[in-house]
């Protein structure tokens, strides 16, 4: 996926805001990107540009040789709110996108409970969504981004409403997902923590308007350990650049 000087302002009556300018970044095939800023930087608009819910001001998103001007299956987004269907099971609800797809029921029962099982939820395919925990609501809404096989998942603060400790074992099982199967993922965190634990490369943006401020390779195998005092080091040098953004605000 390529993003190429992207820009976004949002125009009210009386105001003009710049979210996002001079954003530009190439998300290799089969590699997790996370991006981290201070709160209001611009994040979610730019996944919102990516998942083709906001046409942006300037600039091209392009994924393969095809541009992306609205929302496709070659794109899959996962929510802080998790945005599940309350009256469906969690089955139906990863089936969903196969419905409107048109993918026949036996291809799409097949594929559902192959993702429900992914994510450690067989025992609950057939449960109400209000039934869930918090950990497992967001299970169903991975699940649910895996099945359709898109070429990018978007992840905006998928974990920021989960308590600490399930959020950890989700990292945990999020990092056995992309080391059974190579997914291209942009995950937005406010997190420097959970961000090193995941990514590929970690991107720190500047405050609004977000462009890119620092690009930080990270260079372990998984699963990490953040015990280890390379992982402690690299998160307080990219907790100060993020501080540093917040003085510049000053
Ligand atoms: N629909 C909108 N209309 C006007 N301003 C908006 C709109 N959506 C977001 N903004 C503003 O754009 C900036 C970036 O927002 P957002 O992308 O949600 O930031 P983040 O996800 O990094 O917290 C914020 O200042 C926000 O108030
Ligand atoms: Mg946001």
């Amino acid at each position: 996926m390529k993003i190429d000087n992207l820009r976004v302002v949002y125009r009210t009556d009386d105001t003009e805001t710049v979210a996002v300018d001079d954003f530009s970044l190439d998300v290799k095939k089969g590699e997790l990107v996370s991006i981290v800023g201070p709160s209001g930087c611009g994040k979610t608009t730019i996944l919102r540009c990516i998942a083709g819910l906001l046409q942006p001001t300037s600039g091209k998103i392009t994924i393969g040789d095809k541009e992306c001007t609205a929302p496709g299956s070659d794109r899959g987004m996962v929510f802080q709110d998790f945005a599940l269907f309350p009256w469906r099971t969690v089955k139906q609800n990863v089936e969903f996108g196969m419905e409107i797809a048109g993918v026949p029921k036996e291809e799409r029962e097949e594929r559902a409970m192959r993702y429900i099982k992914a994510v450690g939820l067989e025992k609950f395919a057939d449960s109400r969504i209000h039934e869930l925990s918090g950990g497992m609501k967001q299970r169903v809404g991975i699940a649910r981004a895996l099945v359709m096989h898109p070429a990018v998942i978007l992840m905006d603060e998928p974990f920021g409403a989960l308590d600490a400790q399930t959020r950890n074992i989700m990292q945990e099982q999020l990092t056995k997902i992309i080391q059974h199967s190579a997914r291209t993922i942009m995950f937005v965190t406010h997190s420097v923590d959970e961000a090193l634990y995941l990514s590929d490369r970690v991107v720190i943006l500047t405050k609004r308007p977000s462009t890119i401020y620092k690009i930080i390779d990270v260079p372990w195998d998984r699963p990490r350990d953040r015990a280890d005092p390379e992982f402690t080091a690299l998160r307080k040098k990219i907790l100060e650049y993020l501080e540093m953004q917040n003085v510049m605000e000053d």
